[in-house]
């Protein structure tokens, strides 16, 4: 039996779409061996949903599309464990994929390298944000060209702590990137590209004094605040708490802030009450950065 921990990851970071992304500590866990039937056991966030049927099953189609790949048709019983929650903008998509395509491939004997996984795991995903610190764990900026991922990972500071709070309402990606221009004017363009920048070299120079500014990205969430009650509240709660930065997390509703960990939690209140206040419930997570990434636990002999 092989067991894979993947972690949650928020993509974007505001300026940084489709580019930046975080690894967080929280985890998906998936057990996989061999079975006569496919079979899957799902415990923990979403379970209540029909996910565990096999074709309906992220985890499941990722990890059979390796062993097609690699031209078998066996079955697997997959025992999952997540503590992701689902349809958030906490890369649960991301993380089921990365999970199902890992243990397949550690199933098999590694028929695929490194790259091909990743490769395949941001073809199945759509883009490289959240797969790539999935896998990788820490902040990673990536890039796709010629259907090839290429990621750099900068280590975080361990004094930066994360906040994450969570609407209890679900937003499907596709409708929350339903609403993003086909075409950007130049001006906008150069003010996010100047804020990713800025972002990504603050974090690594352990410089904070900026972050709010550089994470306030002026295209992609003025438009998707419209499917979020209390978005601006929640921005302002967090930073009147002392946030160092703010964003919507990946493509929502899920709302991200940086903070040092003895603000965490006076932050996760402030912003819980902003959302209250709107009229959503929500949760509020106190998270760490997650260095490691993927991690495969094998031999366990259960
Ligand atoms: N970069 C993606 C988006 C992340 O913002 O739509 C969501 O999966």
């Amino acid at each position: 039996m092989i067991r894979v921990r993947v972690p949650a990851t928020s993509a974007n970071l505001g300026p940084g779409f489709d580019t930046l992304g975080l690894a967080l500590s929280l985890y998906l866990q998936v057990d996989i061996e061999w079975s006569d039937q496919n079979i899957i056991e799902f415990a923990g966030e979403g379970a209540q949903g029909n996910k565990s049927l096999p074709e309906r099953n992220l985890v499941w189609q990722a990890a059979d599309r390796v062993i097609q790949t690699a031209g078998h048709r066996w079955a697997v019983k997959l025992r999952i464990y997540n503590e992701i929650p689902m349809g958030k903008g906490l890369g649960s998509s991301a993380a089921a994929i990365v999970a199902g395509l890992t243990a397949a491939n550690e199933l098999l004997g590694k028929p695929l390298h490194q790259e091909q996984v990743l490769a395949l795991a941001v073809e199945m995903e759509g883009h490289p944000d959240n797969v790539v610190p999935a896998f990788m764990g820490g902040l990673t900026t990536a890039m796709v060209d010629n259907k090839q991922v290429y990621y750099q990972k900068v280590r975080l500071p361990d004094e930066i702590g994360v906040v994450i709070v969570v609407p209890e309402f679900e937003l499907p990606t596709g409708i929350s990137r339903s609403v993003l221009p086909q075409q950007i004017d130049l001006n906008a363009t150069v003010s996010n590209l100047q804020r990713a920048c800025f972002l990504l070299a603050s974090l690594h120079n352990r410089d904070f004094s900026n972050l709010d500014k550089a994470m306030d990205d002026q295209i992609y969430q003025p438009l998707r605040k419209q499917f979020i009650p209390g978005f601006d509240q929640v921005m302002k709660a967090a930073k009147s708490q002392g946030a160092l930065g703010t964003a919507l997390s990946g493509a929502g509703p899920s709302i991200l802030a940086f903070c040092t960990a003895s603000e965490q939690n006076r932050v996760a209140q402030a912003m819980q009450e902003a959302f209250s206040a709107a009229g959503v419930r929500s949760r509020g997570f106190s998270l760490q950065i997650d260095n490691k990434g993927t991690e495969i636990l094998t031999d366990l002999n259960e």
